[in-house]
C-alpha cells in the first residue's frame, strides 16, 4: 500500500502516519526527519541542505528535495512494504514529479490523506511538541507528556524543542504551506482517492476517521 499524508505544520502528520505504518504494516517516511537527519550527521547532502535554513522554514529547491526523495523511494522497504509519506510533494513540481515518478515505476498510490486543522491550534500544538533527541519519539507536553520531564519514555534520550517549533517560523511554515502546498494538494485533488479528514479533535479520533475511510479504499 502506498499513502500520501498531507496537512498544515502541526495537523498531526507524523502522528496518523506512525498508526497508519503500524496498521496496515508499511514504512513511515518523514521527509522532515530525513533532512534533518542529514544536517544532524552533516552529511555531504547535510551541507547542501544547510544553505537553505530550514528551521527558518524555508523549503528547500525542488531540485534537491526530488533527488533525496527518489533515493529514499528505491530502497528495499519502500518498495517491499510499500510506505505512507509525510513531507512530500510540498510544491506542485514535487507533486508532479513524484507522480511520474510512481507512473514510470508503474506503481500506483492507493490514497491521499488531507488533514486540516486551524491556524491558532496547530500553533499551540507545536509550541508545546517535544522531540526526543535520540529515536525522534514525539510527546506533547498538552496532550501527551512524558513520564519524567524531558526524558524519553522509550529509550531515555533528552527531550528537545525542535528549531523551527518557535510561533513566528510556526506561522511562516503556515504561510508556506498555504502558498505552495496546497496547490500540490490541489494536483492530487483531481484524482478521486483523496480523503479529507478533521484533525481539530483528539489523537484517537482523528485517526478513527483516517482508518474508516482507508479501509474502504484498500479492500
Ligand atoms: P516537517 O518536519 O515535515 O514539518 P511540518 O510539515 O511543518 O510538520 P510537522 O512535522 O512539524 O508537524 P506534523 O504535521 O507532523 O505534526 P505532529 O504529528 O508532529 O518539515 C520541516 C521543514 O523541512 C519544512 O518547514 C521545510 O523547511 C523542510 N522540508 C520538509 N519537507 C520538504 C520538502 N518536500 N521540500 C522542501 N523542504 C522541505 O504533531 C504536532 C504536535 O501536536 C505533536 O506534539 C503531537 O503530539 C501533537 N498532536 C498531533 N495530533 C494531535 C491531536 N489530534 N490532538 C492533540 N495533539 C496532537
Ligand atoms: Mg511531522
Amino acid at each position: 500500500m502506498r499513502f500520501l499524508i498531507f496537512g498544515p505544520p502541526g495537523s498531526g502528520k507524523g502522528t496518523q502516519a506512525s498508526k497508519i505504518a503500524e496498521t496496515y504494516m508499511i514504512s513511515h517516511i518523514d521527509f522532515g526527519t530525513i533532512l534533518r537527519d542529514h544536517l544532524q550527521k552533516n552529511t555531504k547532502l547535510g551541507k547542501e541542505i544547510a544553505k537553505y535554513n530550514i528551521e527558518k522554514g524555508n523549503l528547500i529547491p525542488d531540485d534537491l528535495a526530488i533527488e533525496i526523495l527518489e533515493d529514499r523511494l528505491k530502497e528495499k522497504d519502500a518498495k517491499k512494504f510499500g510506505f505512507v509519506l509525510e513531507g512530500f510533494p510540498r510544491t506542485l513540481a514535487q507533486g508532479i514529479a513524484i507522480d511520474n515518478f510512481l507512473k514510470k515505476s508503474r506503481l500506483k498510490l492507493d490514497a491521499v490523506i488531507n488533514i486540516n486543522v486551524d491556524e491558532d491550534l496547530l500553533v499551540k500544538r507545536l509550541m508545546s511538541r517535544r522531540v526526543c533527541a535520540n529515536c525522534g519519539e514525539s510527546y506533547n507536553l498538552l496532550t501527551n507528556p512524558p513520564k519524567q520531564d524531558d526524558i524519553c519514555d522509550k529509550c531515555g534520550g533528552k527531550l528537545v524543542t525542535r528549531d523551527d517549533d518557535k510561533e513566528q517560523v510556526i506561522r511562516k511554515r503556515f504561510r508556506v504551506f498555504k502558498a505552495q502546498t496546497e496547490p500540490a494538494i490541489n494536483f492530487f485533488r483531481k484524482m478521486e482517492n483523496i480523503i479529507d479528514i478533521d484533525g481539530n479533535r483528539s489523537v484517537d479520533e482523528v485517526f478513527i476517521q483516517i482508518k474508516q475511510k482507508l479501509d474502504k479504499m484498500v479492500k
